[in-house]
């Protein structure tokens, strides 16, 4: 098997329609960053731990570090980038700024794109559903009750006196990255 041979590769990223020729190892994440040169989606773990590499595929959330491009040929996909309407910004990137709901920022382009099709799942009814499904975005600045505050908000979701917006507690129980 040749590991330097080329595929040919059509997506439509943020509306755009693209094409590339592309090795078949290179995964959704590094060809966003590295040949649509759409830096706003990160690499945090590389590893599907994280979500920062959260983009919409078709309007579903995926972690783009976890899948190949070329398996995607002829698909949607949807960066932070592509989240506002020229000027105007997607509600939920105003909601993450009227909250203040980052501190470094590396993370908000994954929890941005999670929300949006967090969203979209329809799913989510209450505050601890939000934090539930959202648990695979992980924040190392610890902006989660804000981050909830926003998107709660965006939802039109109210927390309650025993789940209150802003307990401190993160999203996940598991591992923090080093
Ligand atoms: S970089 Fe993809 S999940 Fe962490
Ligand atoms: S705002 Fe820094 S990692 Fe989330």
């Amino acid at each position: 098997m040749d590991l330097h041979q080329e595929y040919p590769l059509r997506l439509r990223i943020n509306g755009q329609d693209r094409q590339f020729a592309v090795q078949s190892w290179v995964t959704l994440l590094d060809l966003l960053r590295e040949r649509a040169g759409l830096t706003g989606t990160k690499k945090g773990c590389d590893h599907g731990q994280c979500g920062a590499c959260t983009v919409l595929l078709d309007g579903k959330r995926i972690n783009s570090c976890m899948t190949l491009a070329v398996m995607q040929d002829g698909r949607e996909v949807t960066t932070v980038e592509g989240l506002a309407k020229g000027e105007q910004l997607h509600p939920l990137q105003q909601a993450f700024i009227d909250c203040d709901a980052f501190q470094c920022g590396y993370c908000t382009p994954g929890q941005l794109c999670s929300a949006v099709g967090l969203i979209a799942e329809g799913q989510a009814k209450s505050v601890d559903d939000v934090r539930e499904l959202m648990s695979g975005n992980l924040c190392r600045c610890g902006a989660y009750p804000l981050i909830t505050q926003a998107v709660t908000q965006v939802m039109g979701i109210s927390g309650t006196p025993g789940e209150a917006v802003g307990d401190g507690k993160p999203f996940t129980t598991g591992p923090v990255l080093a």
